[in-house]
Parts: C-alpha cells; sequence; structure tokens
C-alpha cells in the first residue's frame, strides 16, 4: 500500500482523537444506568437513552462505512431497531438491553478506526461525512444529557452561590451593518450552506441571557397567567400542557443563571413583558461576531481559538448552568456575553433553508424539518458537545419542546 501523505494521516489522527474524546463522554453517560433506565422511554416524546446509544453505532456504520466504503454493517439485524424510520418512539421502549447495545457500539467502532486509515479524506464530501458522523453523536450526546434529568439520573451539579445578580437591563446597540451567515467549511452541515453576506438593520439586544432572577420578576408580576403577554398559539399551548410556572429546568437559588427549559412561548411572553422581543437569527449572529466589519467567517465571538471554560460553558464541563458572567472570555465585538454555551437561545426566526441549500446526507436531517412549525435555536449549551459550538451552527425544534437546554435572550429596535 502507498503511504498517505502527512496532510491525510494529521486530518485522520484528528479525528480519531476526536471520535475517541466524544465516545469517552458518550459512554460517561451510561456509567451509572441500569438496564431498566436504559430502556425507560424518559417522556411521550423521546427515545429512551438506550435507543439513542444503538442509534449513534447505527448512523456512524450506514455513512462511514456502508455509504462511503460498501462494507458490511456488524449486527445488520439491528438496523431494524436503531434506524430512524424503521420503529416509532413509543416501541424503541427495551428492544435491546445495555450490554447488547454497549457491544454492538464497540463492533461498529472497530470497523470504523480500521477504515479510518484508509479513508479517502482529500475528497472534500468524505470528510465532510466524517464530520457529520462526529456532530451527528456529539448532538445525540446532549440529548441524553438532558433525558437523563428527566429520568432522575444524577442531576446537574449544585450550582455555586449566585456572586451577584446581574445587570438585567443591560442591553447594546448594534450599528446596522452586514453578517457573513452559515459556513462552507467541512464541519458545516447542510443547513448552514451556502454561506452569505447579510444586511441587517441597527438594533438593540441583551448583553446576557436573560436569568432566573429577570424571570422572577416576570413570574411574581403573574406572567403565566397574564393573558395579554402570550400570542394565541401561546395561550393554546399554556392551557393545553396546564403549566402554570417556572421553567422545566429551574435550579432553586441560581438566580444568576440563564433560565433553562422554556418553550418558544415562555420565551415569547417573558419578551413581551419586558417590552422587548427575540432577535432574528441575522441579528442573533451580528451580535455574537467577532468583528462588527460584516466579512469575518471566525466561528466563534472571540475569534478562531477554541472554546474554553473562560469563554463558554460547554460540553459537560460542569454538569449544569454557570452564571451568565462567568465565562468573561466569551465576549463579541457587539459586547455580548455568554453567546456560545450555558442555554440555547430561541431567535424569532423559522427554520427555513438558505440559498443554495442542498439536502446532505440524506433528506430528514434539515429538508423535512422545513415546514414553518421550527424555529431556530442558536449558540450551544452547557452539555454540547465542542463539535457543535460555532456561530454558524443552526439546531431547530418546535415551538412548544421544553424538555431541551434552552432559554432566550431579548433584542429591541433601534
Ligand atoms: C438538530 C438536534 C434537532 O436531535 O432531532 C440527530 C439532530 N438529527 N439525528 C435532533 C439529529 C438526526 C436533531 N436536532
Ligand atoms: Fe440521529
Amino acid at each position: 500500500m502507498i503511504a498517505r501523505s502527512q496532510t491525510l494521516d494529521r486530518h485522520a489522527e484528528a479525528l480519531r482523537t476526536a471520535f475517541a474524546e466524544c465516545r469517552a463522554h458518550t459512554l460517561s453517560l451510561f456509567e451509572d444506568i441500569d438496564d431498566t433506565l436504559f430502556r425507560t422511554q424518559p417522556d411521550p416524546g423521546f427515545s429512551p437513552i438506550g435507543w439513542h446509544l444503538g442509534h449513534i453505532a447505527l448512523t456512524e456504520g450506514l455513512w462511514l462505512l456502508r455509504d462511503s466504503a460498501g462494507l458490511a454493517l456488524p449486527y445488520p439485524e439491528y438496523e431494524d431497531y436503531f434506524h430512524v424510520e424503521r420503529l416509532a418512539k413509543p416501541l424503541r421502549v427495551g428492544v435491546l438491553g445495555k450490554d447488547a447495545v454497549l457491544a454492538y457500539g464497540e463492533a461498529v467502532r472497530a470497523d470504523l478506526f480500521r477504515r479510518l486509515d484508509e479513508a479517502p479524506l482529500d475528497d472534500p464530501i468524505e470528510l465532510r461525512r466524517w464530520h457529520f458522523v462526529l456532530q451527528h453523536e456529539a448532538m445525540h450526546d446532549e440529548t441524553i444529557t438532558f433525558l437523563r434529568t428527566l429520568l432522575g439520573a444524577r442531576p446537574e451539579a449544585p450550582g455555586w452561590p449566585p456572586s451577584s445578580r446581574p445587570p438585567g437591563e443591560a442591553m447594546v446597540e448594534v450599528p446596522a451593518g452586514r453578517v457573513l451567515m452559515g459556513s462552507a467549511d467541512s464541519v458545516a452541515m447542510d443547513n448552514e450552506r451556502v454561506p452569505s453576506n447579510v444586511a441587517v438593520p441597527g438594533f438593540r439586544i441583551d448583553v446576557y441571557p436573560v436569568t432566573q432572577a429577570d424571570f422572577s420578576d416576570f413570574m411574581a408580576e403573574g406572567g403565566y397567567r397574564r393573558a395579554e403577554f402570550w400570542s394565541d398559539a401561546g395561550r393554546a399551548w399554556l392551557e393545553a400542557s396546564g403549566i402554570e410556572h417556572r421553567p422545566l429546568h429551574w435550579r432553586e437559588g441560581c438566580t444568576d443563571h440563564p433560565v433553562s427549559g422554556v418553550s418558544l412561548h415562555e420565551a415569547e411572553a417573558y419578551a413581551s413583558w419586558a417590552g422587548k422581543r427575540l432577535p432574528s437569527e441575522a441579528e442573533w449572529e451580528r451580535a455574537a461576531a467577532a468583528s462588527l466589519d460584516g466579512e469575518d467567517d471566525a466561528p466563534h465571538p472571540w475569534g478562531r481559538e477554541v472554546p474554553d471554560g473562560e469563554r463558554a460553558n460547554f460540553g459537560n464541563g460542569v454538569h449544569g448552568t454557570t452564571s451568565v458572567t462567568a465565562q468573561p472570555g466569551g465576549r463579541s465585538a457587539a459586547g455580548c456575553l455568554d453567546m456560545l454555551g450555558n442555554v440555547w437561545e430561541w431567535t424569532a426566526t423559522e427554520f427555513h433553508p438558505y440559498p443554495g441549500f442542498e439536502p446532505w446526507p440524506y433528506r430528514s436531517y434539515s429538508e423535512a424539518w422545513f415546514d414553518g412549525r421550527h424555529r431556530v435555536l442558536k449558540g450551544g449549551s452547557w452539555a454540547s458537545p465542542r463539535w457543535l459550538l460555532r456561530r454558524s451552527f443552526r439546531n431547530f425544534y418546535e415551538h412548544d419542546v421544553r424538555q431541551i437546554l434552552a432559554g432566550f435572550r431579548c433584542a429591541a429596535d433601534a
């Protein structure tokens, strides 16, 4: 066999390290999970965490062994269990036990690392496939993390006592200008493509995400009872859900932490009470950019350096939210903090394709959700692995979902 170029070997080594790091984190989420919890549906809208683990393994086999290399999948009979389109969520309960799924994951991974030595990583599509699969596991890791809390497994670590109440009133003015949205990097998902330069009128935006202290004021003023703050859809949701107060992932005493576990409706009701609104995705991105010149394609508010704990709370590093003031190195050019990590942020933008969008690697990664019922969320959470932490990443959920690690910040016209 001809030796591969040094560039290819470097790509392969970086991927091997990243895949191993991601998997170690995935497995850490199962250490304290017994076979019963492994197979239990945590919530009617979500599959058992054991299903997610098998689905991670099948997905890497499908795209990196079968689709890319024409190789056979280990345990081909498991495809029927772990393919999203084959088994309805309620039927995913109890299909396979923890030992079986762990063995499956190891078998696929062993073949995958053998393949990595020969993968044609100089083919841009092949490189994209590897990055897609890595981020696919990362996204399911985050889902497993919040499903664990719904199952009552290890809760978020106790928050530090609040240092002080962050200035709830602080907003910055962002002048009219342009922002580069989307990305054509090999890590970019289909919905981030094709990047384009977008004009954004001047606006104001909160320096920090809305904190529990801020949200307490809304609740104390009858926020959940006063119909005037709620949209029609929000009122209908409120009635149907029976929810009367409090975000789902509320943490007693953590006044300077961002709220987490709100539906879009709660975020909009708060914004209306505060006399503000949610930012559009374009506004959010301009507020998060590392420069206001409109050309900057740095992936983070602070530039190109890799994220660390000074700049963002991510990757399950502290097992929970932190004070919105605890990441001072994360400041963007506009002066906003905590844009990446801590909590996902709801935006005012429905999830739609960018001009030039092409579905990849399959229709239901993004295209199936351009249905007018999904909102864009930005920024990543405390549980988002570092491979999801970039300004251009687009998350999307239906308006009434509150199990996810989502909060928000408000904006206003200039
Ligand atoms: C983009 C996080 C909404 O978890 O439903 C995982 C990601 N797509 N497997 C999801 C996804 C296919 C997706 N989100
Ligand atoms: Fe998936």
